[in-house]
Parts: C-alpha cells; sequence; structure tokens
C-alpha cells in the first residue's frame, strides 16, 4: 500500500552507535482530553500517512489499544516491524529494582511487540503521582533527585539491552548538571534525551550539550501543547503559535503557524513529536519535513522569540521542603538537593 508521504523522504537521524531514527515522530499522549481509542485511531491514520516514528509511555494509558493497531498494520503488511521506530517510558512507579524489567515486559506485552526501539526513563526520579493528578497536590514520599538511585534505574535499562529486550534507551526531563554526573557512569550511554523543546523554549544549553556528547534531542511539545490540561498552564505561559514574527512566517509558508514550530524544529536538528488526532493536521506535520523550508533568515528570527517558557514545569513531583518547580531543572547549575 503506497504511503500519502513517502517515509523515505523524511529527514533521519542517526545515533552514535549508528541506528537511525525518523526525524519527526507522532505524540501518543491523549491526556485528559483524548480517549485512548481516539489516540489509537489516529497512530493507524499516522501510519498510512507515512509516519514510522511513534513516541509511546506506559503512563499514557494507552498502549494495549495503540499495540492493537501495530499488530494490524503488520498482520495486514502495512508496515513492517523494522520500518517502525516505537519508543516507550518506564513511569516514576516503577524504578525499583526488578520494576524496569516488570514495565518493559508489560509495554511489550501492550504493545504487542518483541522489541522496543527505544526505552526512555520518563522522570529523573520515582516520584510518582496518579494520571490526572491537580497542579497542587504532592506526593508525601517524593525525593530530590539520588544519583545511586537513578543509576540503579539505568543499570537495569542497561540490562533490558543486554536481553535484546530494547535496542536502545534514553533519559528524558533531565538537566545539563544531571547529566554531568551520570553520563560518567553509564555502561551504555543514552542514544538521545527526550526534552520540551519549541521556539518559546529552546533550552540551547541542554541542546548544544546533547549535539557536543553525540546524544540525539527529541522535542516535546513542539508546538508549545496549546491542548495540554489547566493544571499546567499558568498565567505567564506564551502560545507560541501566537507570536507575531512567528505568525508572520507562517503566512509567507501559507501554513499553520503549527508548522512553522515543527519545520524549525526539524532544521533545528531535533526530533519534533508533535501530538494530533485530526488528519489533515499529522499529514501537514508529516509533509512539511519534506517541503518548502524556512529560510536561513527566518531560522535566524525565529532563534529570537525563545522566551525560556517551560510549559510542563512538574510541580506535582516536587518533595517536602522544596522551595518550587524551579528546584526540579537545576537552575542555579548544580543538583538541587
Ligand atoms: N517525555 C515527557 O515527559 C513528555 C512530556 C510531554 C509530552 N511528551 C510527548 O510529546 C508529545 C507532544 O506533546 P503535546 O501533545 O503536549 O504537545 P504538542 O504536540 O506541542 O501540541 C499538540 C496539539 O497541537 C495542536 N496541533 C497539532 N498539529 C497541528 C497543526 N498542524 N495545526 C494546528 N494545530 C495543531 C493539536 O491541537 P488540536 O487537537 O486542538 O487541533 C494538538 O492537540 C506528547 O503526545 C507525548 O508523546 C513527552
Amino acid at each position: 500500500m503506497g504511503n500519502i508521504i513517502d517515509p523515505q523522504l523524511v529527514p533521519q537521524r542517526t545515533f552514535y552507535n549508528g541506528v537511525t531514527m525518523p526525524g519527526i515522530g507522532m505524540g501518543t499522549f491523549g491526556s485528559d482530553r483524548f480517549s485512548a481509542e481516539q489516540v489509537s485511531a489516529a497512530v493507524a491514520g499516522a501510519i498510512e500517512a507515512g509516519y514510522r516514528l511513534f513516541d509511546c509511555a506506559a503512563c499514557y494509558g494507552n498502549e494495549d489499544q495503540i499495540g492493537e493497531v501495530f499488530k494490524n498494520a503488520f498482520d495486514k503488511e502495512i508496515v513492517k516491524r523494522e520500518e517502525l521506530f516505537i519508543t516507550t517510558k518506564v513511569w516514576n512507579n516503577m524504578h525499583g529494582q526488578g520494576d524496569v524489567l516488570l514495565s518493559c515486559a508489560k509495554s511489550l506485552r501492550d504493545l504487542k511487540l518483541d522489541y522496543i526501539d527505544l526505552f526512555f526513563v520518563h522522570w529523573p526520579f520515582a516520584n510518582y503521582h496518579a494520571p490526572g493528578a491537580g497542579g497542587d497536590e504532592r506526593n508525601p514520599d517524593s525525593k530530590p533527585f539520588n544519583l545511586d538511585k537513578f543509576m540503579n534505574t539505568w543499570r537495569q535499562c542497561e540490562r533490558l539491552v543486554d536481553m535484546g529486550l530494547v535496542k536502545n534507551i534514553g533519559m528524558s526531563n533531565m538537566t545539563i548538571p544531571k547529566l554531568e554526573a551520570i553520563l560518567p557512569l553509564c555502561r551504555i550511554k543514552p542514544v538521545a534525551i527526550e526534552m520540551e523543546l519549541h521556539p518559546c523554549f529552546q533550552q540551547p544549553e541542554l541542546f548544544q550539550y546533547c549535539i557536543d556528547h553525540e546524544i540525539q534531542p527529541i522535542g516535546f511539545c513542539p508546538i508549545g501543547s496549546p491542548t495540554r490540561p489547566d493544571r499546567d498552564k499558568t498565567e505567564n505561559d506564551v502560545a507560541d503559535i501566537q507570536v507575531p514574527e512567528l505568525v508572520e512566517i507562517a503566512k509567507a509558508h501559507n501554513v499553520h503557524p503549527a508548522v512553522i514550530c515543527l519545520k524549525w524544529a526539524v532544521q533545528r536538528g531535533q526530533t519534533p513529536i508533535p501530538f494530533s488526532i485530526h488528519k489533515n493536521e499529522y499529514e501537514s506535520n508529516l509533509r512539511c519535513t519534506i517541503e518548502d523550508p524556512l529560510t536561513d533568515e527566518e531560522m535566524e528570527i525565529l532563534k529570537t522569540i525563545d522566551k525560556n517558557n517551560r510549559l510542563i514545569k512538574g510541580q506535582v513531583f516536587l518533595w517536602e521542603g522544596a522551595k518550587g518547580w524551579e528546584d526540579l531543572w537545576d537552575l542555579d547549575g548544580t543538583i538541587t538537593k
């Protein structure tokens, strides 16, 4: 069956170990707004459109339904397993000894796969909150980042590679101070770091740190997550797709501003993983990577609209005694304890 957009034309990224991954993928976090059925239907449509990278996670609560879509696509020979690049993540309540394997086994069973292409530690600490927890909710058991505990989780990820259950491993929601402590201790270095990246939150230092260490940056919330739940919104947040410079560039290219966020991301070098259940949107999100690139001048203009506006602040993961969400992100250059 022919794809709407030829996956072979889509930019690819090559990890330090030689493995390749598409330069754009589809997010699958339906959050409170979209059911597992809506998200999995979009995944089915996205495979037909030509997407080959899907960003899943145990905590998104929809791997079972997405797995049905993958199985159907393989059974009907719409796509071969080796043509898809599928990621998933271990959630914060499964960092303990033996739990990472259990989490991976559950994701494999739900996704109906016999290996994962890229397995992430979703957050660098085991601070659990139930799905949908309000922004002010705190778990009294939450603790600051602990290097030994994190390395215990990472060692389990390394063993998943040894066992052949996952091909590559990565980290998410990291900071430079944490990476400085972690990377020298890794037997298997992360191939990718998933982090929030959009024009109003470019994280230039962390982005460059990843490039310098041959780690592929993967950008979540690439459009500025306009549909994120209210608990993840604060009054000072800026909407990327309404920033005048970006809107102006969108007009020049005759596309929605969302598409400009994605062109910028792919041309800059990260791998964006936009989410949408709407066919017209996810198709144009993929198509924009193979046509009508931004000019160098437009890329320069977009560089200037960074407002250091972190959207996913992670306040529900804070521990007793923490001052505020900034403590999660080591803003003074040292790991906050
Ligand atoms: N590692 C982590 O901790 C982490 C954290 C957050 C997210 N993620 C991953 O990143 C993915 C993406 O993040 P996200 O879903 O929060 O944000 P996003 O991709 O920045 O924004 C998604 C929203 O943008 C709108 N949109 C998408 N394409 C569009 C287009 N072409 N034109 C107009 N509007 C468009 C859609 O809204 P409408 O439905 O209203 O059209 C959609 O719901 C997630 O699904 C998840 O896989 C990972």
